[in-house]
């Protein structure tokens, strides 16, 4: 591991070091990084589809550390994840990243029944979204019934997971399904994937594809070609299943081909020049795909693109100062602006960044894994 990847992973480290306390005496489930505190979710409280990540960095900390600080900073935000279970009313899809990342990783870690109970509660409310005609649906509210995203590719590896605990191949042929439609709709002939599927919730024939949070129709959201990257890598690492393996190879030529000179990554890759909207949070999601990709294939392209992504960010973007208490800069949640931020910390560009850092060290805690 070369010097600037191990001062960039103990800077790391260092700065959520100093967030634990921080975050728990705010009570919150922190978003963004900001002076001397953090920001809640912009929406929907403790339901909103990234509390899942502040716990995943406190795991990916301790599991390199095993400093109390970090055990007892996940468990205090596990507990507030723990109660959108039953209050269920809000949870979407996105309680892949919401569970694995915290229950999941309680249980993988250091063993936890309660954590693996409400890991697998997770893992039903994802089947449960299930649509027979071949899709899962994302969001909640009547205009959303035949809604699918890109971004669900993700939430797979719960139901991969959920598939080994239990014997039950019913999460296993849910994700397949759902994977291939990802491939058959959502992916195009050069790589590159939409964001939004709308199906016809009876018939399953697609109706749109809509921008979603890139530039526009027919364009290419960076963040959601690196959730269709890494997410079909973790398809074809769980399921060992080449199919997925040559759907994610093909979302990383896409999304290489696009990597800016100076290793930064645009919002969406279709965008025009001005506004010069980057997301860091698409870029380090991409490298831990690319470094899996790389061990997958033994391709050292997907290896080195791994490193430019991370140098980029390390030299460019990364705030190891106390002055914010998040580490990556120019994140940005969605093209036009969605309240969600931009061009600001956001916490969950901070876990990829941290999960492909451990990843060069060679202590991930593989979190997104099924075994
Ligand atoms: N999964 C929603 C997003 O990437 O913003």
């Amino acid at each position: 591991m070369e010097q600037w990847m191990q001062d960039a992973l103990q800077k790391t480290i260092d700065k959520f070091r100093k967030g634990t306390s921080i975050a728990a005496r705010q009570g919150i489930l922190p978003y963004t990084g900001e002076k001397g505190r953090f920001g809640p979710a912009p929406f929907d409280g403790n339901s909103w589809w990234t509390g899942g990540f502040w716990p995943g960095i406190m795991w990916q900390c301790y599991n390199a550390t095993k400093e109390e600080c970090f055990l007892q900073e996940a468990l205090r935000a596990e507990e507030m994840l723990v109660a959108q279970i039953a209050a269920f009313e809000k949870l979407h899809h996105d309680v892949g990243f919401m569970y694995l990342l915290s229950c999941g990783a309680h249980d993988r870690l250091i063993g936890d029944t309660a954590a693996r109970t409400h890991t697998l509660h997770a893992a039903n409310l994802l089947a449960g979204r299930f649509n027979p005609e071949g899709f899962i649906r994302a969001w909640n509210g009547e205009d959303h019934i035949g809604y699918a995203i890109v971004d669900c590719m993700m939430n797979l590896p719960l139901l991969h997971w959920a598939a080994k605990q239990t014997g039950d191949p019913r999460y296993t042929k849910i994700a397949r399904i759902h994977a291939d439609t990802t491939i058959r709709e959502f992916q195009r002939p050069d790589g590159s994937c939409c964001h939004i599927c709308i199906f016809d919730p009876e018939s399953g024939k697609v109706l749109q594809r809509p921008r979603g949070q890139g530039y526009k129709e027919g364009s290419s959201w960076s963040r959601g070609q690196a959730w269709a990257l890494y997410g079909f890598t973790l398809s074809a690492l769980n399921l060992k299943d080449d199919t997925y393996l040559a759907a994610a190879k093909r979302c990383a030529d896409y999304f290489i081909s696009h990597i800016r000179p100076d290793g930064l990554t645009c919002c969406d890759f279709c965008q025009p020049d001005e506004p010069e909207l980057i997301d860091n949070i698409a870029g380090a999601c991409a490298a831990c795909g690319l470094i899996e990709l790389a061990k997958l294939t033994g391709e050292e392209k997907y290896h080195a693109s791994a490193l430019k992504l991370l140098y980029g960010l390390h030299t460019l973007c990364a705030d190891y100062s106390d002055r914010y208490t998040g580490v990556l800069q120019k994140c940005t949640a969605a093209y036009h602006n969605d309240g969600a931020g931009r061009h600001i910390n956001i916490l969950y560009g901070d876990y990829f960044y941290l999960e492909a850092l451990c990843k060069l060290a060679g202590h991930d805690a593989r979190l997104w894994m099924c075994e």
